[in-house]
């Protein structure tokens, strides 16, 4: 008796130091849906990314963030940094809620001239121009509950002020003002400050990001009306291969996307400091799935790199508070290089993985020319079905008008107990898909399962599939990123086969290439 205290509290001891190190080891991707590479809140609720700054060797991604439940809820910045895009680390809240209302989405800028006056040219202020929402107005009756303020950090985006005569934009009587992105205007020498005003968007200029202009509004009769509109960018791009310049708009739409709920388009057009003028009418869509919105491009990107870089929100909603996960919710898309091309007499955007990505491939399996007439498994070659996964694939395409040709085709992601994703394309009905009926976990949302398309017509005679599998996504670049589908998925046991499948005939598979990923944890 007098002996067994020490031994039962050294024993006691061994279990607390082992389940700790099993915690550590496991990490919090082991959860189920804990994405491998996608960026998560380490727990409750995020939904769009704000203020993506580029500073000193650091990607600042800020997030609207709710830290007390997994649903949305008074909105925070939440606050990570990376030193290259995958490996984020999670740093304190940035924003608080205050007496003028919660923190909404917005942007941040390095202010290099000290316009503002609030640092110094020698360590020149971050400056994040955000919406406040005050949901006291709101109950009210007011319409006026929406307007701009301004806060900003000496110390890295660490610590931050509020600017103390908030707002900066008041709002003009107009219910739904919200989501400013800011940018120099290099040939203006102006800041310029663009946000959605209801259905439209509008545009301000300001010599030091304190005192805004109003200068012109955009898009009443042009683009998507099916919802508000929100979260705008304005950038410009070089059409690749050429000299000209052009600026992109960026809105996303809530709801009245293409399959659904929440989605992003883009407007192509010139600006010069007042007013935009869209060179293209007919709507189009940054992304056709139903899991990538209120993107957004990283500011300050060093002229060294040059790329503009986007990121999405990965969920929809019409079901991002009720997707399958406990102690979080919601990822955002990988990061993504935006271009412009000039194709058939229009500009494209086109979206592709950012290079970063490749840092994370550690094996890979090659397939030979193949033929496949129902189903051929990848995953046998090696141990090469669970996530995470990268996906590389091209289909010889040019025999496609001939008997025997496979009416659809692509890849298929399944388990043991016949969950699937299929990620393919349509011949008839000219569109690629994704079809998650079947996925797993569907019920928590009528609006969740479904077949997702994207319209593309075939002209060449190959068809390329570049596809991002993680534990609860899948993002497929398609005809190297000029068609986009990203969805989102719920299996009840992760996925662990990887094949390509046809329906009604037969495929040739050019080449074929998968990489299994690390994980960033
Ligand atoms: C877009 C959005 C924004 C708003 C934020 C609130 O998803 O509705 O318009 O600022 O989310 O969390």
């Amino acid at each position: 008796m007098k002996n067994s205290f020490p031994r039962f509290g050294a024993v006691l001891i061994f279990i607390i130091i082992c389940s700790y190190a099993v915690c550590q080891q496991q990490g919090p991707n082991k959860e189920q849906y804990r994405p491998s590479y996608h960026f998560t809140p380490a727990a409750h609720w995020m939904n769009d990314p704000n203020g993506l700054v580029y500073y000193e060797g650091e990607y600042h991604l800020f997030y609207q963030y709710y830290p007390e439940a997994s649903v949305w809820g008074p909105m925070h910045w939440g606050h990570a940094v990376s030193k290259d895009l995958l490996h984020w680390k999670h740093l304190p809240i940035a924003l608080y809620p205050d007496s003028l209302g919660y923190i909404f989405s917005g942007s941040a800028v390095i202010d290099h001239d000290n316009t503002s006056g609030l640092g110094t040219k020698q360590n020149p202020p971050m400056i994040a121009i955000f919406a406040y929402h005050n949901p006291k107005l709101e109950k009210s009756g007011s319409n006026q509950y929406q307007y701009q303020g301004l806060a900003y950090s000496l110390d890295k985006g660490r610590t931050w002020t509020k600017y103390a005569k908030n707002p900066v934009v008041p709002n003009p009587g107009i219910r739904d003002f919200r989501d400013p992105k800011v940018i120099w205007d290099a040939e203006t020498q102006k800041w310029i400050l663009v946000l959605a005003a209801g259905d439209q968007i509008q545009f301000y200029s300001s010599p030091n990001l304190i005192n805004w202009n109003l200068e012109t509004s955009f898009g009443k009769s042009l683009g998507a009306h099916g919802g508000v509109w929100e979260c705008p960018d304005l950038f410009p791009l070089e059409v690749k291969g050429t000299h000209d310049k052009k600026w992109v708009l960026l809105v996303s739409l809530n709801p009245g996307g293409p399959n659904g709920g929440s989605a992003s388009q883009y407007f192509v057009g010139d600006f010069d400091g007042h007013q935009f003028k869209p060179d293209n009418t007919p709507t189009r869509w940054v992304d056709y799935g139903k899991d990538n919105y209120a993107g957004v491009t990283w500011s300050d990107i060093p002229a060294s790199d040059g790329r503009r870089i986007f990121l999405g929100w990965m969920s929809n909603w019409q079901y991002a508070e009720r997707v399958p996960t406990e102690t979080w919710r919601s990822a955002t898309t990988i990061p993504r290089e935006l271009n412009l091309i000039r194709e058939n007499n229009e500009y494209l955007l086109t979206s592709q993985p950012v290079k970063e990505l490749a840092k994370l491939r550690i094996d890979s399996v090659k397939m030979r020319l193949t033929k496949v007439n129902g189903a051929y498994d990848i995953s046998k070659q090696k141990t090469f079905g669970k996530s995470p996964l990268e996906i590389i694939i091209t289909f010889n395409t040019k025999n496609r008008n001939s008997a025997g040709f496979a009416k659809k085709f692509g890849i298929k992601l399944s388990n043991e107990i016949k969950e699937e994703v299929l990620i393919g394309y349509d011949l008839k009905q000219k569109q690629f898909f994704v079809n998650r009926k079947k996925s797993g976990k569907v019920s928590f949302s009528d609006a969740f399962p479904g077949i997702f398309t994207a319209p593309w017509e075939l002209k060449g005679n190959t068809l390329e599939m570049h596809l991002f599998v993680d534990e609860a996504s899948v993002e497929l670049f398609g005809q190297q990123g000029r068609v986009l589908l990203t969805e989102i998925f719920f299996p009840a046991k992760p996925y662990s086969q990887l094949s390509v499948f046809t329906e009604d005939g037969k495929i040739e598979v050019k080449e074929c290439e998968v990489w299994k990923l690390n994980s960033i944890w």
